[in-house]
């Protein structure tokens, strides 16, 4: 069989994680036939917590599992690696400020992008899950020069996901015949969930749906509003369908998108759809050889635009602030 490939793995400890890993290390990331070596990374006080769920995948028997290596140093733990989730983040506690948040999350990306660029294989793609994602993978591409900055990714598939689940069950159709869904800005509250652009059946959603109020009153809030409504029901954030996000999203940058689709990837912006450079925000993109493009030329009404350039101007303060604080 083919050399392993190294995937990295960060927050390994985490409730994400505790789903991700199986999946990564079952062959759902990359084939039943290309074995996989995890490198998983966490903070020291968790590295215990982590030996627990390194026995479980131990336990699993995965014939793709080709080993398993955990630490807490990113120059050690990202040695080689060809793929990259990094998933741990700090969250925000009690008392926390906005400014305090985004600067402990900066030292974490800071450091991680550095240890990616020193040590990561020259073929590494990154993928960002750990809140605030977009600017989280905006500070680690900024500390790691000597990676393509389209190699730095972060998630808004799990909106893609929620978004495509409601087009669904509001047309009373299978999610199968929901495509071309597209999120856009950032993986906040402002993001824009486009159902202009979707497709139902191979028709316009939103002639299908035939209800633009549903559409700006209920569809809109709902998915922006998704992750808030499950820590509300469940009592902890979204676990298993981030898990499943982070995954998807990687094997479609590794194996491709479908025929007729596109997938939502926040991306380094590069003045398509009239986006300045220099933030990461959600695109409609299509993976072929490796290399994810965006859809270019998709039609955006004033409602749209408006959303969109809302969301972008919330990634620009982000920037500002995480500059300001100099870790950009
Ligand atoms: P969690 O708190 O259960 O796990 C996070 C883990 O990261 C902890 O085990 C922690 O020790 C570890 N960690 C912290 N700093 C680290 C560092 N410097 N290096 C390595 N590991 C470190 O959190 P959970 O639920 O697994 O979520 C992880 C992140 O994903 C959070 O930031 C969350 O907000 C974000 N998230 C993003 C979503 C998205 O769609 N982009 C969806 C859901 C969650």
């Amino acid at each position: 069989s083919p050399a392993p490939v190294k995937v990295a793995v960060t927050g390994a400890a985490g409730q994400i994680c505790y789903s991700l890993l199986f999946r990564i290390a079952s062959g759902e990331l990359l084939g039943a036939n290309q074995p996989v070596e995890l490198r998983l990374l966490e903070i020291t006080p968790a590295l215990k917590a982590l030996e627990g769920v390194v026995m479980e995948l131990d336990d699993c028997a995965y014939s793709t599992l080709a080993g398993v290596e955990i630490g807490d140093d990113p120059n050690q733990v990202f040695d080689g690696v060809n793929l990259a989730m990094l998933v741990g983040a700090r969250p925000r506690s009690k008392g926390m400020e906005r400014s305090d948040l985004l600067e402990a999350n900066g030292a974490i990306f800071t450091a991680q992008g550095k240890a990616l660029n020193d040590h990561a294989a020259d073929d590494v793609k990154i993928l960002i899950t750990g809140n605030p994602a977009n600017t989280n993978a905006l500070i680690a591409k900024s500390n790691a020069p000597d990676i393509p900055a389209n190699r730095f990714n972060a998630l808004t598939r799990l909106d893609h996901n929620r978004a495509k689940a409601q087009l669904a069950a509001k047309a009373g159709v299978s999610v199968n015949e929901v495509s071309n869904v597209t999120i856009w800005g950032n993986h906040s509250a402002t993001q824009y969930p486009d159902a202009f652009n979707a497709k139902i059946g191979g028709k316009p959603a939103a002639e299908v749906i035939n209800d633009r109020a549903w559409i700006e009153n209920d569809f809109l809030p709902t998915v922006q509003k998704r992750g808030a409504a499950i820590i509300e029901a469940r009592g902890a954030s979204s676990a298993a369908s981030a898990a499943n996000a982070t995954l998807e999203h990687m094997r479609d940058w590794v194996s491709g998108t479908p025929a007729g689709d596109w997938v939502s990837m926040a991306v380094p912006t590069d003045g398509s759809y009239g986006i300045a450079e220099g933030v990461v925000s959600g695109f409609p993109c299509v993976v072929k050889n490796g290399e994810y493009e965006i859809v270019q030329g998709l039609e955006l009404d004033d409602f749209s635009r408006a959303k969109i350039d809302a969301s972008v101007a919330e990634l620009n303060e982000e920037r500002e602030a995480v500059k300001s604080l100099g870790l950009i």
